[in-house]
């Protein structure tokens, strides 16, 4: 069993995991500048969940504006922010949300180096357009010269037997043997009732996801800070992988748990789905409700969505 954490209420410069009850705003003014490494949160959409109000979109977009610009100011010159987001959704049209808070980035003068796709298969059924299945993160860096360590984050590389086969370095075996870069499309299962991680918070994102942020845009002992922590998913992230945290939320039930799993992570205990675990695929899992009542046993025994 590891260590217990002390968990700071506000900001102090030596805490490893600060965990403040209430307003974002309040924790980034507290915040000096220059000091953080990595921002990363998913923010309330302007949906109308339990936790956040509806409001007209031009003062939800100006907001958004009010804590990116305080992120910004407390972002080191290499760190970067990342922010995922979905679709705001009204009378079934949709807006979606990085277009409308993409500018807000741009007029801070922060450069855009991957929209990256997180790809999912659950969700709310659509009877009038396409079921959504996924969501994005919008990741900017501060400057030119920012922190970006691909090494940690590759997967394994689908031909690791090919070789060159001409050439001076022919008959080599031609792919890097720590893995490919895992490119801008991420395939992670969402956090629903039957995850491992899953807790009484309707939106956590999964810790996996937030890891690959931690891990390629942070060094151990930096500061990765989550505005809107929710169930403390990124502080959790932050903390297994040897970095400072600090987030805010103002939901006493979530910030209970988010403290609950600040807690496990540095103890060892905090249920984890481990990374790297292939997507569930129910052939390899036993065929009970695979076979469809409406097909004949040979039809359902051929694999019709064979590709
Ligand atoms: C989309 S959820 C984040 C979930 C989180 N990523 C997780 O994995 O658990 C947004 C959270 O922001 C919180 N929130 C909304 N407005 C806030 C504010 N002004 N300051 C701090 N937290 C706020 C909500 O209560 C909610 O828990």
């Amino acid at each position: 069993m590891l260590n217990e954490l002390k968990i700071s209420s506000k900001y102090s410069p030596d805490a490893q995991a600060v965990a403040y009850h209430g307003d974002c705003l309040q924790l980034l003014r507290s915040i000096p500048e220059n000091s953080v490494s990595l921002v990363v949160t998913s923010p309330p959409y302007n949906i109308g969940k339990e936790y956040e109000k509806r409001q007209a979109v031009q003062a939800y977009i100006d907001w958004q504006e009010s804590v990116i610009q305080e992120c910004h100011r407390t972002l080191a010159n290499d760190g970067s922010i990342c922010w995922q987001v979905g679709n705001y959704v009204n009378n079934g049209s949709i807006l979606p949300i990085d277009i409308l808070l993409h500018p807000i980035f741009d007029r801070l003068g922060m450069k855009m180096r991957n929209r990256i796709i997180w790809h999912f298969e659950h969700g709310l059924h659509c009877s009038q357009r396409l079921s959504g299945r996924y969501e994005v993160i919008m990741w900017y860096t501060k400057t030119e010269d920012y922190f970006f360590n691909l090494d940690p984050i590759r997967v394994p590389q689908k031909y690791p037997g090919k070789k060159y086969f001409k050439g001076p370095k022919a008959g080599q075996h031609s792919c890097n043997p720590l893995g490919k870069n895992p490119g801008d499309v991420w395939v992670f299962p969402n956090v629903k009732s039957n995850h491992v991680e899953k807790t009484g918070h309707p939106c956590q994102f999964p810790i996996e996801l937030v890891e690959r942020l931690v891990l390629s845009l942070t060094e151990p002992g930096e500061l990765v800070v989550d505005p809107f922590m929710g169930a403390g998913t990124s502080q959790a992230a932050a903390i297994l992988n040897g970095r400072r945290t600090a987030g805010a939320e103002m939901v006493s039930e979530y910030y209970q748990t988010a403290c609950e799993r600040i807690q496990q992570a540095a103890t060892g205990t905090l249920r984890v789905r481990p990374r790297n675990t292939p997507v569930f695929d129910p052939k390899y899992a036993g065929k009970s409700l695979l076979s469809a009542p409406w097909l004949t046993p040979s039809e359902n025994s051929r694999d019709l969505f064979a590709s």
